[in-house]
């Protein structure tokens, strides 16, 4: 499906059917209020209604927000798929609006189907977007970004969606490879002889059982006169079984989205590239598969860490925070970033915490987690942040180790992980860092707003925001 934006009077407008967006207060004035009232329609959000011989979509809005827009959208592309329309449009006068109508339409729109052996096709070739007032070329880049930023989300759904035997640590290594040479960014790749050397213990522990050798992604964009250094992390569990700390059957399903740190951190590389930002930006993703196996790392091994501190393992399956113990200490040691962000799915905590549709914030600095509140709220993604304190910090001391993988109590599970995450950050970066929880945000099997059973995408399009605001 191609997307574009027209600059031309709405009668101009030449496609096989218009997407009208009301409200229910302006559907009481809407010259099709009858027709509309019989198809039972009451515009409320999310709801549509077609009136096929005027070549109209109705789409239900609360407001004329980007958030309610990007919804409704993502309702109507998916049953425009479903006709034998070829092309759409949609008027504006608002460009604010773009973002949210080019995220409904490819985000909403978003399908994978690389498994199946029929796929569905869709007459739907063309939609388009008509801004109907004169400042088109500040809109054509909001629009060109928009564009960037939602097929960047779509790339790194797509990673998240494969599955664990087809994205391993190896081939995990092969595609940031191949993205590096599209997208013309620096790439290093330590494969475990490479990760021996720079000491990181912890993390190949984790990946000892597995027959697919663990890799350590480090990809660089590079502008001419960046504004800012930032350090993106990601955690790239390509399997999380839970090692010897075996998940239970149900639990284990769709833990190929333990790798959608790492995605999402490739997926905002690469949109920043295209996006020509300048900022310089650092990608390092641990790949990692987490197994079982008379060689897996067991509870009760204390891990010698690649900083030095000593790990007390309780639970193989609080492998995330070991991975990336490593992996934060070496992109410290590498870069001297402004910023250092990590993205990981790290605990169900987080899940029970804020629930599916929030990524939980972490970190010492108010006035980072404040800043990037703002870009997430502007991006259309949920964001909430959760508070260290001293009392939870306790938790994850170890009788016999200088820290623990596991918490000693039951509650705050989430913020006792980000406090292990934050024992590996250096004094000095302690105020440029935050760490992402993306464990229910990254991945959905029902759809809300504009995504689809599946990856999500979590924190390309709000990490993408806040890159611009640099
Ligand atoms: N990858 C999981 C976290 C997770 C759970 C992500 C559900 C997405 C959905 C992580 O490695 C894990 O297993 N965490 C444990 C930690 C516990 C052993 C302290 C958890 O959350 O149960
Ligand atoms: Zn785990
Ligand atoms: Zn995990």
């Amino acid at each position: 499906m191609n997307i574009q934006l027209l600059n031309q009077n709405i009668s101009d407008a030449k496609s096989d059917i218009s997407l009208v967006y009301v409200t229910a207060e302006l559907l009481k004035k809407s010259k099709n209020k009858k027709a509309l009232k019989l198809a039972g329609f009451s515009a409320s959000q999310d709801s549509i209604c077609f009136l096929h011989n005027k070549n109209t979509l109705v789409c239900g809005v609360d407001s004329f927000e980007g958030d309610d827009i990007r919804s409704v959208s993502s309702v109507a592309i998916k049953a425009l798929k479903k006709t034998n329309y070829k092309s759409a449009n949609v008027a504006i006068d608002d460009k604010a609006l773009i973002f949210a109508l080019v995220e409904g339409f490819v985000l909403g729109g978003y399908t994978y189907d690389v498994y199946k052996s029929k796929k569905e096709k869709s007459s739907l070739k063309n939609i388009s977007i008509i801004y109907t007032k004169d400042d088109y070329k500040s809109a054509i880049k909001l629009f060109s970004d928009a564009v960037i930023v939602a097929d960047a989300t779509c790339f790194t759904r797509d990673i998240v969606n494969t599955t664990p035997e087809d994205l391993n640590p190896v081939t995990f290594a092969a595609l940031a490879k191949k993205l590096a040479k599209e997208n013309k960014l620096g790439c290093k790749i330590l494969d475990e002889k490479g990760l021996k050397k720079e000491n990181c213990t912890s993390m190949l522990a984790v990946g000892r059982a597995s027959r697919h050798e663990s890799q350590l992604i480090h990809l660089t964009y590079k502008p001419k006169n960046p504004k800012k250094v930032i350090s993106l992390i990601g955690k790239g569990l390509t399997y999380d079984s839970g090692g010897l700390s075996l998940k239970p059957g149900a639990s284990m399903v769709t833990m190929k989205m333990d790798k959608a740190g790492a995605c999402a951190v490739l997926g905002m590389i690469k949109a920043a590239s295209e996006m020509k930002l300048d900022v310089e930006i650092h990608a390092f993703v641990g790949a990692v598969e987490n197994m079982i196996g008379g060689d897996a790392y067991k509870p009760d091994d204390v891990l010698v860490s690649r900083s030095g501190k000593t790990i007390e393992v309780r639970n193989t399956d609080a492998e995330g925070r070991l991975v990336l113990a490593d992996v934060l200490d070496f992109a410290q040691d590498k870069v001297n970033a402004d910023y250092i962000f990590d993205f990981a799915t790290l605990t169900g905590a987080c899940m029970v915490a804020v629930g599916q549709y929030t990524t939980g914030v972490m970190g010492h600095s108010s006035r980072l987690k404040h800043a990037v509140g703002k870009s997430a709220k502007a991006s259309g993604e949920l964001t909430a942040s959760l508070p260290f304190n001293k009392h939870l910090k306790k938790q994850i001391k170890s009788e016999i180790a200088d820290i623990c993988n596991i918490s000693n109590k039951p509650y705050g599970g989430a913020i006792t992980a980000g406090l292990f995450l934050d024992a590996f950050i250096k004094e000095e970066n302690k105020e440029k860092w935050l760490h992402f929880d993306i464990a229910g945000s990254a991945y959905t099997e029902s759809p809300w707003d504009c995504n689809v059973y599946g990856g999500t995408g979590a924190g390309v399009r709000f990490m993408s925001e806040f890159l611009k605001t640099l």
